[in-house]
């Protein structure tokens, strides 16, 4: 009994911050957001400011959508062409309710897609990077992203590498952009459905849906590519099917969407 009374304790605690700054976590997000980015035409600090008494105040920021106007969690972040600079923004962890669209594009954000992504993003269904000067590869973790991300646009940055075969566990992927960058090797069967011109702009890139032939030396890699999409196809339709019988299982990761959309 005291034990329980413990627990209780310690998560009311943690779901309540109850240490460091006192602010709420979405507050605490977007703060160290506005401090990792920089900003020179001041398009984030004339509009983000934090000495504000009204509830869910951050609503109100440039780029900010929250869930509904009684939940002040911000559900999406839009900050397309408002001339940010610097590395990909830190503190997007403690924005945990965003499972929205995360929009970065057209800004001249730099340096690498971080290799955590989807530590920092779990939720996002959308993100769009295109349009910055993002570099190097992309990352492999992104494939953990599966459970919700359906549209990822990296278009125009430049980026290079292969196109990671762990990109296969977005179950949910609707569409997907890397054209413009640096990337090279064959496309994995998985993403030859989507048209050539998300792929295209890209000098090493090959195989279908482009018409540049892949050299024999990389077909077998294509090969594995296409039976890990079979495997997915079997996990998509049993996590379908799983879904279906057990819906308790599941209730918990879909509430904030059963909440959104009904
Ligand atoms: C405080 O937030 C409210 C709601 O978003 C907004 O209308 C108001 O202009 C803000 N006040 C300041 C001083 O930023
Ligand atoms: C990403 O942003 C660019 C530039 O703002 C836009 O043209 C493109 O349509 C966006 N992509 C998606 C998938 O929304
Ligand atoms: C890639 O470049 C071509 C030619 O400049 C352009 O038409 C296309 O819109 C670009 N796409 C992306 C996603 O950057």
């Amino acid at each position: 009994m005291k034990k329980s009374l413990l627990w209780l304790l310690l998560l009311s605690c943690c779901s309540t911050p109850c240490s460091g700054s006192g602010d709420e976590p979405d507050v605490r997000c977007l703060k160290s957001f506005l401090r990792s980015v920089v900003d020179p035409g001041g398009a984030l600090k004339s509009s983000w400011n934090f000495n504000n008494a009204t509830k869910g105040y951050i609503c109100g920021f440039t780029g900010v959508t929250c869930w509904s106007a009684d939940q002040h969690r911000v559900w999406s972040l839009r900050l397309s062409g408002l001339g940010l600079q610097g590395p990909f923004p830190r503190g997007l962890q403690d924005c945990a309710s965003m499972t929205g669209t995360l929009d970065l594009s057209s800004n001249s954000f730099a340096g690498p897609i971080p290799a955590d992504i989807s530590l920092q993003l779990p939720f996002v269904t959308s993100l769009n990077l295109s349009y910055n000067g993002f570099r190097g590869p992309i990352p492999p973790g992104m494939g953990k992203m599966g459970e919700f991300l359906a549209h990822v646009d990296l278009g125009h940055n430049q980026l290079s590498g292969q196109i990671p075969l762990e990109l296969s566990r977005l179950r949910f992927l609707a569409s997907m952009n890397v054209a413009n960058n640096s990337l090279s090797g064959p496309i994995p069967a998985f993403l030859q459905g989507f048209p050539a011109a998300s792929f295209a702009g890209n000098d090493g890139l090959c195989g279908a849906p482009l018409d540049r032939r892949c050299p024999a030396s990389a077909r077998s890699r294509m090969q594995i590519s296409g039976e890990s999409s079979v495997g997915a196809a079997v996990g998509f339709v049993l996590g379908f099917a799983v879904a279906f019988y057990f819906p308790q299982w599941f209730s918990r990761r879909l509430h904030p969407y059963v909440y959104r959309f009904l």
